[in-house]
């Protein structure tokens, strides 16, 4: 491995904190199979998941993301009043407006921080990250939390066994900080969108093109729709060539990296991702046989897994994978420093 860091940035980021968090309850395979015509054979072989966390009738996706926030200061040990910026990163907001994160920031109580949501569904994680990562290195700010959280149980037919099997709710929030001397932390991105996916990922109701009427509830616009196959191919081969794109430019290859973390919407293409770039088994990070698809939630769950289980150590190289629904996908590469 040749690592080739870019000039040296003036203020080079890092992740410093780590918190997730899910709801309690569960919804297994099994239970599903009282719901719609599917079978836990079926849900484990065609995409790795064998439950999922839903939340109750009023929980909200500030909830979760307020509960991942307060675990991410709590392990840092620094209080809410010192966050910056929050950024947070949903499909599924509490309301169209005002902005999940305004409410993320009175119910964590951040006086005095800004911030705002970005929509970019399954990417959305990996994008506020980059957001978040431009602001320190701008000098800007010090300390930027962003949050991936969906309520994705919110949006879901559960009489369409197409979609309804894939997706859980959850939420995971990481603190950006400057570097200390010595430490690399964030290292590079690549993203794209391609708007010519809209039609095969999407939620058609509500927004200002179809608003909500009782036609639009009758004709169930206020749900997923996905046409699963066409995303499919699009994953396997976008994020191989995110991650290649990232890889390459730095000098580094698969079987560099100490661990994979990618969006986890199935295992079959995670899998098929980590094959293709010559990674280690040990390195590939999978935890979708217990939280399902939690879209913007996906990644920090992950990394969270990875640390629980030893995978993921200070000084490690790191790679984070998405895609979803735009379509969008991305990649980032970053030196893990807490
Ligand atoms: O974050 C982005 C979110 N979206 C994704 O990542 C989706 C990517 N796509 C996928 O993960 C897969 O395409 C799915 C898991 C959605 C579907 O798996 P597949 O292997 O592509 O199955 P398929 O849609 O080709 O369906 C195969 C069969 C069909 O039956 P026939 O026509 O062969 O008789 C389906 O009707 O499986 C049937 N089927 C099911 N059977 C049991 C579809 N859904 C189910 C189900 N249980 N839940």
């Amino acid at each position: 491995m040749s690592l080739t860091l870019k000039p040296q940035l003036p203020v080079r980021a890092k992740i410093s904190s780590l918190g997730v968090y899910v709801p309690p309850k569960l919804l297994t395979n099994h239970d599903l199979e009282l719901m719609v015509a599917t079978n836990d054979q079926w849900i484990q072989e065609r995409t790795g998941i064998r439950e999922r966390h839903i939340v109750e009738k009023g929980v909200a996706t500030s909830d979760l993301a307020t509960e991942a926030a307060k675990i991410c200061l709590d392990k840092r040990g620094i209080s809410a009043d010192e966050v910056e910026v929050i950024i947070v990163a949903t499909v599924t907001p509490d309301m169209f407006f005002p902005a999940t994160a305004c409410l993320v920031q009175e119910k964590l109580g951040a006086k005095g921080a800004w911030g705002f949501d970005l929509l970019a569904a399954c990417s959305g994680f990996i994008y506020a990250l980059q957001v978040g990562t431009k602001l320190v290195e701008s000098g800007a700010h010090k300390k930027v939390m962003v949050i991936g959280a969906d309520v994705m149980s919110s949006i879901i037919d559960y009489t369409d066994r197409a979609t309804c099997v894939i997706f859980g709710d959850g939420a995971g929030a990481v603190l950006l900080e400057p570097c200390e001397p010595g430490e690399v932390g964030m290292i590079d991105y690549w993203h794209e969108i391609d708007g010519s996916g809209a039609p095969m990922l999407n939620m058609p109701g509500g927004g200002s093109l179809n608003p909500a009427t009782a036609e639009t509830v009758a004709a169930k616009m206020h749900y997923v729709h996905q046409d699963g196959g066409a995303v499919y191919k699009f994953a396997v081969r976008k994020m191989a060539e995110a991650a290649e794109t990232v890889l390459s430019r730095n000098g580094v290859t698969g079987a560099d990296l100490a661990c994979f973390i990618p969006h986890q919407a199935n295992k079959r293409i995670i899998e098929s991702t980590a094959e293709r770039l010559g990674m280690n088994k040990e390195a590939v990070i999978i935890n979708i046989d217990r939280y399902g698809n939690t879209t913007a939630g996906t990644i920090p769950l992950a990394m969270q897994t990875a640390t629980d289980e030893g995978r993921l150590k200070k000084g490690d190289l790191v790679l984070l994978a998405s895609f979803g629904a735009g379509f969008t996908v991305g990649s980032t590469l970053l030196q893990w420093e807490s």
